[in-house]
């Protein structure tokens, strides 16, 4: 069944018993993408959600809406499959998974689905014929590492002048760039986070002025996302330096930015898997998982991107200009 606006109430408490961190936020934004986007299971009496799943759709350019008849979209995104603890192992999550495939590629004509999944959802979506194209490494900087977060490196780049706030005519500009790294057109998202946290949302701009770098920032109840953070195709030698610029400055942002306990923060770095000739590692060939490492990030799980498809071009978009994604339930 479809879960309609006035029960999301629900869909964030069955999500919270299973230690999912979500915003009702960003439920109303997939909501605002498409009202038939949210998939719900019921008991029968009707009084309880027991499981849940997203699937969203991405078009090709902001004017091309991914619900009009007869539009064929890049691909759809799954998300958010959870069934409640006392429910599991009679196959809802398979049903969902099910469902959420047909909707996005019949109803919603998808060339490709992808999505990300935990080691626990990985079992339902191997079996729906979902295939690996790399790894999602979440990375996690707790409050008490960014407290020490003053190593000369990163002195160093916290001073430096190069990040810029977008302003409307970036925006822009990142959102064409954006679509084209990412395979499909996500602005109503990213436009969202730029007006919920204006100071998260970055840019640095290469020798021509037009953006080699850009990053956004949101925020959940528990924890503050980095994301996505990606670099343009072309090459520059200030390209690695640049996404290191934005990384510190966001993580500056978070430290200071709103009242209350600071959350710990998240950054899910994509690695492609070496046998997928689609999806290579960032042209400038830097271990970002890495690279966060060293500034106090440790990993606290890994996933796995999966495609269902059946184009021998798995990967849309430029996926090595990806540094950062942006969630593991929108992309
Ligand atoms: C992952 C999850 C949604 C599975 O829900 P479920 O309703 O128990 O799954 P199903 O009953 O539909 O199982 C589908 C298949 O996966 C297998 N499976 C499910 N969970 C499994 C597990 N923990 N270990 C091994 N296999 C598992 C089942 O055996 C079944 O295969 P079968 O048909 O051959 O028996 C549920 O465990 C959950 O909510 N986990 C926490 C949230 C999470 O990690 N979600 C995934 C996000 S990508």
């Amino acid at each position: 069944m479809r879960v309609g606006l006035h029960e999301l109430n629900r869909v964030e408490e069955l999500l919270t018993v299973v230690n999912f961190d979500t915003f009702e936020l960003d439920w109303k934004l997939i909501y605002e993408l498409d009202d038939q986007d949210i998939i719900g299971i019921y008991t029968n009496d009707g009084t309880s959600l027991v499981g849940v799943v997203s699937a969203v759709a991405y078009s090709h350019s902001p004017t091309e809406c991914s619900l009009r008849d007869g539009v064929i979209n890049p691909f759809g995104w799954i998300g958010n499959l959870v069934v409640h603890p006392d429910f599991r192992r009679r196959g809802l999550a398979n049903l969902l998974a099910t469902s959420a495939l047909e909707h996005l590629e019949i109803k919603r004509r998808c060339e490709r689905v992808l999505l990300d999944a935990s080691p626990m959802g990985k079992h339902v979506y191997d079996q729906i014929g979902f295939h690996d194209a790399g790894f999602v490494h979440v990375m996690q900087l707790a409050p008490s590492e960014r407290a020490n977060f003053g190593d000369p490196s990163a002195e160093q780049m916290a001073t430096s002048s190069m990040v810029r706030i977008m302003d409307d005519a970036a925006m822009q500009q990142v959102c064409r760039l954006d679509a084209e790294i990412f395979g499909a057109s996500r602005h109503v998202v990213l436009r969202k986070w730029r007006q919920l946290w204006p100071h998260g949302a970055v840019w640095v701009p290469g020798p021509d002025g037009k953006p080699l770098v850009y990053g956004f920032t949101h925020r959940r109840r528990e924890c503050n996302y980095i994301g996505p953070i990606s670099v343009a195709p072309c090459t520059s030698a200030h390209t690695a330096e640049a996404v290191c610029e934005v990384l510190s400055h966001i993580i500056r942002e978070c430290t200071t930015a709103g009242a209350g306990a600071i959350q710990p923060i998240v950054c899910q770095v994509l690695e492609p898997s070496p046998d997928h000739p689609s999806l290579k590692m960032t042209s400038h060939k830097i271990n970002w998982r890495k690279r966060l490492e060293t500034l106090g990030f440790e990993c606290t799980e890994s996933n796995v991107r999966q495609v269902y498809s059946n184009h021998s071009h798995l990967a849309p978009g430029v996926p090595s200009c990806m540094v950062a994604i942006a969630s593991l339930d929108l992309g």
